[in-house]
């Protein structure tokens, strides 16, 4: 593409905020520590994680940047950012979450394949641009179409960058037509990030929000969309990003069996604590995040102090002072939810988060019945322990 280049190596990354931990330094995979996830409710940019499978591209000319939209349509066209920027623009606050988020938790019961992330492979931010609906229009397909007249019947996202995984090729993902074409699924082609033009670790100068959806989908530096007949046959969506049952291993894994995984399942951690704590006697505070996908809301956030035996309700808010009523139409529902109780920890103990969305799906309480090779969507209870003490442990 025109303006737009990935560069073969890793020797002109961008400067980074220096409390992000780095689980992998090429490609750059980093998360904010816990505490500092959910000072916020939009996650501010620096902090934001950065999840990479290749060199960060870099955007030489703006001007001659370009889109190219093809594929099983009558118009294929090439879009410049002008083109983009002429559409009308909206402000969508969407949570992005990793599918490997909380990994490292399940690599403790068998060894997994990944990056290794804690808690913090998720954050909030608004996210600006054109909804893709609109831009879809402009190549003659009309609003909620689930097949072009050519058969075309999922979106592919390419980028620039060039990944391993696809043997030096672009990263690349799809969704289907009939969420890409509804304004309601509010997927968007972004170019702010929390009011600001994207930086670029984040996609500069272009890329997709999928909101609701594991982030694997939300394809930075765009360089073209394809519709499609079949979901996108790239490695990401075929080989990688799959739920499997705990019974599969790398020696009888069939990845033609599974669906690539879409909508993340509802989520929740406790951001107050590390896994390992030495307090004082009295209240604390257990204060984190609960994220539903599909714009769900979240019904309920759970505590307990006593290992999963009882437990009490969190307040739950995403403006703070506001509380949060989880079908109220004026939430922000592709974002996630902060949570806080105060709770008595009289003794040593283990604190434990889990929560509930609108469609009254429950996270699972143990990691080992939801363990899978690729080690993808742990959201199982979250639990840290405390000890009630002046001891270190
Ligand atoms: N897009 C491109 N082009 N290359 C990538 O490596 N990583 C994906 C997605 N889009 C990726 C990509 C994954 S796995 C995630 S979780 C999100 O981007 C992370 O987005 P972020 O780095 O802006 O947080």
């Amino acid at each position: 593409m025109p303006g737009l280049r990935g560069p073969s190596d890793y020797s002109r990354e961008p400067a980074r905020h220096p409390c992000l931990r780095i689980n992998a330094k090429a490609p750059f995979n980093a998360e904010p520590p816990r505490s500092m996830l959910i000072t916020t409710y939009v996650t501010p940019v620096d902090l934001f994680y950065k999840r990479n499978h290749g060199p960060i591209p870099i955007v030489d000319d703006i001007e001659r940047y370009s889109v190219s939209v093809r594929g099983l349509i009558e118009h294929p066209k090439m879009l410049s950012m002008k083109d983009i920027w002429d559409l009308p623009k909206y402000d969508v606050t969407a949570t992005l979450q990793c599918a490997g988020n909380r990994r490292t938790a399940m690599s403790k019961v068998r060894t997994v394949k990944g990056v290794g992330w804690d808690i913090a492979a998720i954050g909030n931010a608004v996210w600006g641009g054109a909804k893709l609906a609109d831009v879809l229009e402009l190549v003659g397909i009309p609003k909620f179409t689930s097949t072009t007249q050519s058969g075309g019947k999922h979106v592919e996202f390419v980028s620039v960058d060039m990944c391993k995984e696809e043997n030096g090729g672009p990263y690349k993902a799809s969704i289907p037509l009939s969420q890409a074409s509804n304004p309601e699924a509010d997927v968007l082609l972004a170019y702010e990030m929390n009011g600001e033009p994207l930086n670029r670790d984040h996609g500069y100068p272009l890329r997709v929000i999928v909101p609701g959806v594991i982030g694997a989908r939300s394809v930075k530096w765009l360089d073209s969309i394809n519709i499609i007949a079949e979901p996108c046959q790239g490695f990401f969506m075929q080989k990688d990003y799959k739920m499997f049952p705990p019974s599969v291993n790398w020696d009888n894994i069939e990845w033609s069996t599974r669906r690539p995984i879409m909508d993340f399942p509802i989520q929740c951690a406790i951001c107050s604590l590390e896994d390992i704590n030495v307090i004082k006697h009295g209240k604390i505070t257990v204060s984190g995040y609960a994220a539903a996908g599909g714009g769900r809301g979240v019904e309920r956030v759970d505590i307990s102090v006593d290992g999963g035996k009882t437990w009490v309700e969190a307040s739950r808010y995403q403006k703070p002072g506001i509380p949060y009523v989880s079908d109220d139409e004026n939430n922000d529902k592709w974002a996630w939810v902060l949570f806080e109780a105060k709770v008595d920890a009289p003794h040593s103990t283990e604190i434990v988060a889990k929560a509930v969305d609108t469609a009254a799906n429950v996270q699972p309480e143990s990691v080992e019945e939801i363990w899978n090779l690729r080690g993808v969507l742990n959201t199982s209870w979250h639990k840290v322990q405390v000890r009630v003490g002046h001891s270190t442990m």
